[in-house]
């Protein structure tokens, strides 16, 4: 049994994602213990309990058992994986970060009731500024003596690597479709964002390609503006991608944010998005040895530098 609780569960984001969830195509092996989560006001609870009636006519064979919660300590009762979806959504004309004050103290609360979760639960962080929220987990954890290991706690950035692979692809591939592309994520979730590759071919098509590079940076943004709101299934895609890889393994080098070790000169303690590789079991490590000009390396100084702003600012 695997017990996930998904937070903001009511949302958009989060009604994507759910089914990925059940339906065995992030954990084909394993049989969920669904908790769902969201606020104890009416029309989240309304939303809730009729997902929850939803979910259950699915009749989806991985799907044990589905509770529903407003608090965090019951939600995450003995709980082997948190997906952290709910905040306040990013509306046209804000940055991530503008929801860092709304949030931080949904992330502390929340935080706390990791206590309660298993010892070596997972956390992945899908809600903005998601590299700042996570960190703040780390730092409620740390502050309380909580049990939760640093490398399980994590953050999207796998939506980037998404957005930028799709892009080059349809850029740069279009005739060779089944040709590998492989680009990763350096910093924050956010339009400082940086990408890059080991793969000589592509690195001359994207470095110092800054229509291309901003495209990506900016692509959130493109889509609230599109749409009149923030991205919803490609989010709860990435998130699936992200988890399905953490667990399982990827031969490709992939993107996530992790609390930074100091790698590559970035502070120790922040969430960084680091190029991983992810060796099954939820192992993982930071790709080493990446050559870095000194362009690269003044992008990535940017990103740590916005980072530690955001985290100038929380209060944990
Ligand atoms: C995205 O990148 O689409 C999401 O993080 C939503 C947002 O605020 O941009």
């Amino acid at each position: 049994m695997f017990k996930v609780c998904v937070t903001g569960a009511a949302g958009r984001v989060a009604q994507c994602f759910i089914p990925l969830l059940c339906n065995g195509s992030i954990f084909p092996d394993k049989k969920i213990i669904l908790s769902l989560l969201d606020l104890n006001n009416e029309p989240q609870l309304k939303e809730v309990n009729g997902l929850k009636l939803e979910l259950t006519d699915c009749n989806y064979d991985n799907l044990i058992s589905i509770s529903t919660h407003t608090d965090p300590n019951e939600a995450f009762k003995d709980c082997d994986l948190i997906v952290f979806i709910g905040g306040f959504p990013r509306k046209p004309g804000m940055e991530r970060k503008d929801l860092l004050k709304i949030n931080s103290k949904i992330f502390t609360e929340q935080g706390l009731a990791l206590k309660n979760a298993k010892e070596d639960v997972k956390c992945l962080v899908v809600a903005n500024p998601c590299n700042t929220n996570a960190k703040i987990l780390y730092e409620v954890c740390k502050k309380n003596g909580l049990k939760v290991k640093k490398e399980n706690i994590s953050s999207l950035s796998r939506l980037d690597q998404d957005r930028a692979e799709a892009i080059y692809r349809q850029t740069y591939n279009k005739e060779d479709k089944d040709k590998k592309v492989n680009i990763f994520i350096w910093g924050n979730h956010s339009s400082s964002l940086f990408i890059d590759t080991i793969d000589e071919e592509i690195n001359k098509n994207i470095e110092n390609n800054e229509e291309f590079l901003k495209k990506i940076q900016n692509r959130g943004a493109e889509i609230i503006k599109a749409k009149g709101s923030s991205s919803t299934f490609s989010a709860a895609n990435a998130a699936r991608n992200h988890l399905k890889d953490w667990c399982y393994g990827n031969e490709k080098i992939v993107s996530m944010g992790i609390v930074s070790e100091g790698d590559y000169t970035v502070t120790k303690g922040l969430v960084c998005s680091f190029p991983i590789k992810c060796k099954g079991n939820w192992n993982f490590e930071v790709v080493k040895g990446i050559n870095l000009n000194e362009g690269k390396k003044a992008r990535i100084k940017k990103c740590v530098e916005e980072l530690e702003s955001e985290a100038s600012e929380i209060v944990v």
